[in-house]
């Protein structure tokens, strides 16, 4: 029963699509019947640059809002669909704009660098913007000697200095879904099954960042599982990223990295959870919600974006 009515929303919102020149972008952090409709699924970065570069009439972004606004900043003209406007980002939510900008008053003559997930009124703040794909290469891609202050993520700031050595002063913020991995609970997996590779994202806490084998943003675990020839991997993210992995490596076993609570199990992203088929399709039928920006928000917003896409470009990124 539930296979047909999923079949059915499946060809409705394929016709929707058509009939409205529309794609459907989507994170790695989707339900794997959401990744399997969208035209392209990709990690924040390759999202962006897919955003900025399509020719459909109408983007709906299967992710969070922090990410439908950066399509939206880097395809102004188009319509941007969100399908649930209450897809957050604790990340996001944990740099308030009032206090960043007393921090960038605090520590001046910092060139300002924010991971894109934050609210728009931060990357309004921002000299440039980057993702867990090019951060590194973002601040390396800067003289030597800049100052640099970085936020929100502690996590990730904390991995990009003892990566670069670069003067930086980091803001105090966090992902509530990566902070969660339990350090014991991954140490004990992985002397259960000790074929298992232990792959984390950088917006992991240190004691889990120490015991990786791989630190990466998803589409670099992505690559790394398809590439090394382990037959087992512990997956310290949201665990909806392995729908692929399986996809792409269907012998392998894929472990989630369980959460320090573990009552609840998993380590979903509540916020990416949100989006639904059903709302995907009502979305694409009402084309509401849509994400809509002032223009001139959207215009000093745009600027650290497209520096970033700049850098990446040119490294090839
Ligand atoms: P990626 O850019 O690695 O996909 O990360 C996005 C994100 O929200 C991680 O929590
Ligand atoms: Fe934000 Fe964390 Fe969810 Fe990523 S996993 S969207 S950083 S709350």
């Amino acid at each position: 029963m539930r296979e047909k009515d999923n079949t059915e929303l499946v060809s409705n919102i394929m016709e929707l699509k058509k009939k409205k020149n529309a794609i459907i972008l989507a994170h790695f952090y989707q339900t794997g019947d959401i990744q399997d409709i969208a035209d392209f699924i990709g990690d924040s970065l390759a999202l962006s640059q897919k955003a900025a570069a399509n020719d459909a009439d109408i983007i709906l972004f299967a992710g969070v809002r922090f990410m439908a606004e950066t399509a939206k900043i880097l395809a102004p003209d188009k319509k941007v669909l969100i399908p649930d406007m209450n897809a957050g980002c604790s990340l996001a939510d944990s740099c308030d704009p009032v206090e960043f900008k007393k921090f960038i008053r605090d520590n001046p003559g910092r060139t300002v660098v924010t991971y894109v997930n934050t609210n728009i009124d931060i990357k309004v703040l921002s000299d440039i913007t980057c993702t867990s794909s090019n951060a590194v290469q973002i601040i390396e891609s800067l003289p030597e000697g800049e100052k640099v202050l970085f936020g929100p993520d502690r996590n990730l700031g904390n991995y990009i200095l003892n990566k670069t050595g670069r003067d930086m002063v980091i803001w105090n913020g966090a992902c509530h879904v990566h902070e969660e991995f339990s350090i014991e609970a991954i140490l004990k997996l992985r002397k259960e099954n000790p074929d298992a590779k232990v792959i984390v994202h950088p917006e992991c806490e240190l004691p889990v960042r120490m015991i990786a084998d791989i630190i990466g943003s998803t589409s670099a675990l992505l690559k790394f599982t398809s590439t090394d020839n382990s037959p087992a991997y512990i997956v310290a993210t949201e665990p909806g990223i392995i729908h692929q992995m399986i996809k792409k490596n269907p012998g392998k076993k894929f472990i989630p990295a369980p959460p320090k609570d573990s009552t609840c199990g998993c380590s979903e992203c509540n916020f990416m959870k949100m989006i639904t088929m059903e709302k995907i399709y009502r979305c694409l039928k009402d084309e509401e919600p849509e994400i809509r920006i002032n223009s001139r928000v959207l215009a000093k917003a745009r600027k650290p974006i497209i520096r970033m896409m700049e850098i990446s470009e040119k490294l090839g990124l």
